[in-house]
């Protein structure tokens, strides 16, 4: 049978690679490119030929601190002489204590207790164990779309790709209210982003919608930007009123933090963008520096559940904490948030000049380093342009750049913390470049 490749034939090594995964690894995953990792330090990452590329996925916005951080692999290296994994569930240890002590300066006051796992979506189904636990309620509400994992209570919340629940079903009672997804509004509306009218045709719908829970809402699930669906950036105002409206409705509001949180906006946690304070959050990914590390952050009030409610195996790992408080420590010595800032105003400002340009871009949006460019075939129609990005993905990849789609045509640029104005500029350059192909 002839082998199918996404883009190119890879080279040898890498096919010899990818034949042999084909083979073994369950085929679930979703493989954006026949790239095969090699090694990656700062903001590149070099694939299995020798290949160097610049990194504006950061394996899933994973490497804020940039690959391989020095300061991580440090504490790393200085922890496997002590320990690897002492069981923290069940005895006490104080390094997972001071990694939740460190955590806890960056986040605003009122979270000031956490449950330490290993991923997003342990650190999602500790938040709607919680939620239900706390409010002794059981129904949840969340967004359409959303993404907030693949177990099956965060799968329950996910409403992102049909193939993600097809044949998982029956999930947990959760109710959709639609996310502002503006450029694509759901009510066929084009109002300015942040117009009234607007936020309160989703806010209607989100009463709608806890409402038909019949007061039995444990907790709305929030992502402050949708990162899987497409980099959304929600109305300040809407996140606002959806903090309203779980008050009004004695729900909780937990955001979900996986993605957005750990600087990637500017602020460590991107709801801060909107002024809004959360009960309880979850937080992943960039957070151990590249080791798997999740928590759960609420207030001493609402994380009051009895020993045996929830725990663990590795929440607490010596690896994970050691990585975690070095990845932290950086994060504020190397002012990542403000690099973000200002490094995501520079580009947000060239990628909208480039939409002016190429009429194949149909939106640019984000905040600080999380930002979308969504593809369309055609301005006035919006249809989705998703060969145009496609063929944008691989173009750009085999030009040295890695990228990584979002929702139905859009791509994330999410790229590590610690990018220069420089690199950013060789980036989007590379994008530019193959945008241009593709506009023709
Ligand atoms: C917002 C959000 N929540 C949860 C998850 C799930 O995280 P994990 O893949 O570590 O389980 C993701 C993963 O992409 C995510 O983006």
């Amino acid at each position: 049978m002839k082998e199918k490749f996404i883009c190119k034939k890879p080279g040898k090594k890498s096919f010899a690679v990818i034949r042999r995964d084909r083979k073994v690894i369950s085929p679930s995953m979703t493989r954006e490119f026949d790239f095969v990792w090699q090694k990656a330090k700062g903001v590149y990452v070099w694939d299995i030929e020798g290949n160097r590329y610049l990194d504006f996925a950061a394996a899933v916005a994973v490497a804020n601190v940039g690959h391989t951080n020095p300061d991580v692999v440090k504490a790393i290296q200085q922890q496997l002489k002590k320990g690897l994994h002492a069981g923290f569930p069940d005895f006490y240890n104080e390094l997972p204590v001071k990694f939740v002590e460190t955590l806890l300066k960056f986040v605003p006051k009122h979270l000031n207790r956490a449950f330490l796992s290993n991923s997003g979506t342990e650190s999602v189904e500790a938040a709607i164990k919680l939620a239900r636990w706390h409010t002794k309620k059981s129904a949840l509400v969340a967004f359409s779309p959303s993404f907030h994992g693949r177990t099956m209570g965060s799968l329950s919340l996910t409403d992102a790709m049909p193939i993600q629940k097809e044949r998982q079903g029956p999930f947990l009672d959760v109710r959709h209210a639609p996310y502002p997804y503006c450029y694509r509004c759901p009510f066929g509306k084009q109002h300015e982003h942040d117009s009234k009218e607007c936020v309160n045709d989703y806010i209607y719908e989100l009463e709608k919608t806890i409402r038909a829970c019949k007061g039995n809402a444990a907790a709305i699930f929030l992502e402050p930007i949708a990162g899987e669906p497409g980099y959304i950036v929600p109305p300040k105002e809407f996140v606002k009123g959806v903090r309203e409206v779980a008050d009004k409705y004695n729900a909780l509001l937990c955001t979900d933090e996986v993605q957005s949180g750990c600087y990637r906006t500017g602020k460590f946690l991107a709801i801060e963008n909107f002024g809004v304070k959360a009960d309880i959050v979850s937080l992943s990914k960039a957070i151990g520096g590249g080791v798997p590390l999740g928590a759960t952050l609420a207030s001493q009030k609402i994380m009051s559940w009895p020993p045996g409610a929830h725990a663990n195996t590795f929440g607490g790992n010596l690896l994970a904490c050691a990585g975690g408080i070095a990845t932290l420590n950086y994060m504020k010595k190397r002012k990542l948030g403000e690099n973000a800032k200002k490094i995501g105003m520079h580009m947000k400002k060239r990628l909208i000049e480039m939409k002016d340009k190429y009429k194949i871009i149909g939106d640019v949006r984000g905040i600080g380093l999380m930002m979308g460019v969504e593809f369309v075939k055609d301005e006035k129609t919006k249809k989705p342009g998703v060969a145009e990005r496609k063929k944008i993905l691989c173009k750009s990849s085999e030009k040295g750049l890695l990228l990584l789609p979002a929702g139905k045509s859009a791509i994330r640029l999410s790229p590590p913390l610690i990018l220069t104005k420089a690199e950013a500029d060789l980036g989007l350059d590379i994008l530019e470049d193959s945008i241009k192909v593709v506009n023709r």
